[in-house]
């Protein structure tokens, strides 16, 4: 239960009002009490020296004669003064007493506290509780001539005047206390309600609502105080945010890098894994927080993870992974504040890097094939001419045989050669290029071959110049492949549509033959070095299976798409530039 500082302000003021009320009642009374006892201690020293003036005047009707007398005179001069007297010899001893008769019988006074001051000092005085009044007494004594003279006062009409003050007081103090304590209670509200909103503000802001603050402030300390609060939290709120961004950029970056990052932490969970990471590993749920060796299913990997831990030594190998990808993976102990922080497990993926290496491996094999077979052939040639050299018909037939060979031969090295410059040159100029007239000259020299399988060719374009960016070189390997390619695998009688549009700034090729088609799985082969769907007819064509690789890298360096599609009634390859 929390202590209300508003309740304790509340109730010590209600204390301090109690005590002062107290005081002031203590003080009040004993002043006027004091006050009331001095004025009948004045009144009774002048009406004691008054009986002392009567027995001086009188001393035989006081002193001697019968008891009886003595006490009658006392009573008379009792009922003058009004007060009760008593006369006491210089031993103590009553000589008459106003309201007693049987003075016999009465105590020695010589030990009462005024008799005994007045017999030493000549007057005496004391306050006393009587059992019999059932009040308090004053007496005053004085010595004179004769003795000790005694008056006696009840001083209940004092003590019950000082009652009815002390009943006003308290009256007066009560109704002082329940004001106070109605402004006691504002101000304490008052001053309460701004800690409370302070107190509330830290609560919300501590369980997580940041965009909480004070709202309206005292010109005070407090005030001050939460000034200082609301500042408090715009800096924290700040220092959040830019730890947070600077979290976010770390994320985004290592989400973002190709090769596949893990840190498994001490207690061998995962506390980071990115998105490649995920990727290469094959793995679809969520793998931070987990166990490396239930979410990574890798058994060599896992092993190496767990040696890593357990020794803090680096490890760097290559694997295989379900996903199909090959990686080179390193191990790397991050090493902490005093011991071990985490373990670093970084893939770097290589099966793009194996497979451009293994096409490497298989181009050298087919350049060196492809190089061979025309030579092989011209040698056979070479050799049958040889043992009939004075038949000229048949060393013309032959020749002529050979000397395709060595055609082909030419056209094989010109294509690799020029495969070669499109892969490594830079230096293919932009200019404008006119593609309606780049593709009728492409025709023009195609024609003739056309002709000799009695395949026609259509140009539908609308008259007018195409001209985009471009390089001529280029963009005349491609149509010429493209062109010369839908004339060799078409069909007798067959047909070549060339369509050209344009839109706006860009124009579509499409070149349409009623040729042989490409089976579906070859698609997307077609563009490879060398591939050739079949490859008796295309050597039959004198084709290397270089022609679309040099259109497919020219339209690259150009920035066109290329496109293809096929079907028993024929071919579409589709350029946009
Ligand atoms: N229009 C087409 N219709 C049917 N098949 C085609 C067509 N164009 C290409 N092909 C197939 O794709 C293969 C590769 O074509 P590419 O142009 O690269 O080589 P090629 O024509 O055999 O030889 P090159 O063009 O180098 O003289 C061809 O061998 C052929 O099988
Ligand atoms: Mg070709």
């Amino acid at each position: 239960m929390v202590k209300k500082i508003g309740n304790r302000i509340i109730l010590s003021y209600i204390a301090l009002i109690v005590a002062l009320v107290g005081a002031l009642l203590f003080l009040i009374i004993n002043h006027i009490r004091g006050y009331h006892v001095t004025i009948l201690k004045r009144e009774m020293t002048e009406k004691i020296k008054f009986i002392e003036l009567e027995i001086q005047n009188a001393p035989r009707r006081y002193l001697a004669g019968a008891v009886a007398d003595r006490e009658e005179q006392i009573r008379k001069l009792a009922e003058i003064v009004r007060l009760r007297v008593t006369l006491v010899d210089f031993n103590g001893r009553v000589i008459a007493d106003s309201d007693y008769t049987d003075i016999d019988i009465m105590d020695n006074h010589r030990y009462r506290v005024e008799i005994k001051e007045a017999l030493a000092h000549d007057v005496g005085e004391s306050i006393r509780y009587s059992g019999t009044l059932n009040t308090d007494m004053l007496y005053i004594a004085m010595k004179s001539d004769a003795g000790v003279i005694r008056l006696a006062k009840p001083l209940r009409e004092v003590n019950e005047s000082i009652a009815k003050l002390r009943g006003y007081i308290l009256i007066a103090g009560a109704i002082a206390l329940a004001l106070s304590s109605l402004v006691v209670v504002a101000i304490s509200r008052r001053i309460t309600r701004p800690i409370n909103e302070t107190v509330s503000f830290a609560r919300d802001f501590s369980n997580g609502d940041f965009s909480r603050r004070i709202p309206n402030y005292t010109n005070d300390e407090i005030g001050s105080l939460q000034k200082a609060l609301n500042r408090l939290a715009d800096t924290v709120v700040e220092k959040i945010n830019s730890l947070l961004f600077e979290r976010h950029k770390l994320e985004k970056t290592i989400e973002s890098i190709n090769d596949g990052i893990a840190v498994v932490g001490l207690d061998r969970r995962v506390l980071v894994a990115n998105r490649a990471f995920k990727e290469l590993l094959d793995i679809e749920s969520e793998v931070v927080g987990r166990l490396f060796f239930e979410a990574i299913r890798n058994r060599n990997l896992n092993a190496h993870i767990e040696q890593s831990h357990m020794t803090g030594t680096a490890a760097a190998f290559e694997e295989h992974f379900i996903s199909g990808r090959n990686c080179d993976v390193f191990i790397n102990p991050i090493s902490g504040e005093q011991s071990l922080g985490g373990i670093l497990i970084v893939l770097h993926d290589t099966t793009e890097r194996k497979k451009i290496e293994q096409m490497k491996t298989d181009l050298v094999g087919n350049v060196s094939h492809e190089l061979k077979t025309p030579i092989a052939i011209l040698k056979g040639y070479l050799e049958t001419m040889e043992p009939h050299l004075d038949d000229s018909d048949m060393i013309r037939e032959l020749l002529q045989k050979a000397l395709a060979n060595v055609d082909r031969q030419s056209a094989l090295i010109n294509d690799i050669l020029k495969l070669n410059r499109l892969e490594t040159s830079r230096d293919f100029t932009t200019d404008y290029i006119d593609l309606r007239e780049i593709i009728r000259s492409c025709i023009e020299i195609l024609a003739p071959g056309a002709q000799k399988k009695n395949v026609s060719i259509r140009f539908n374009t609308d008259g007018q110049a195409a001209r985009v960016p471009g390089n001529r070189f280029l963009a005349e390997e491609i149509f010429f492949n493209l062109i010369s390619n839908a004339i060799n695998y078409n069909i007798e009688s067959g047909s070549v549509a060339v369509d050209m549009e344009r839109s706006g700034e860009r124009v579509t090729v499409a070149i349409v033959d009623t040729g042989i088609g490409i089976p579906e799985e070859s698609l997307d082969r077609v563009f490879e070095r060398f591939y050739r769907v079949d490859k008796s007819r295309s050597r039959a064509t004198g084709g290397t299976g270089l022609g679309l690789s040099i259109v497919k890298h020219a339209a690259d360096i150009l920035g066109w798409k290329i496109d293809v599609s096929s079907s028993s009634a024929g071919t579409k390859f589709i350029i946009e530039t």
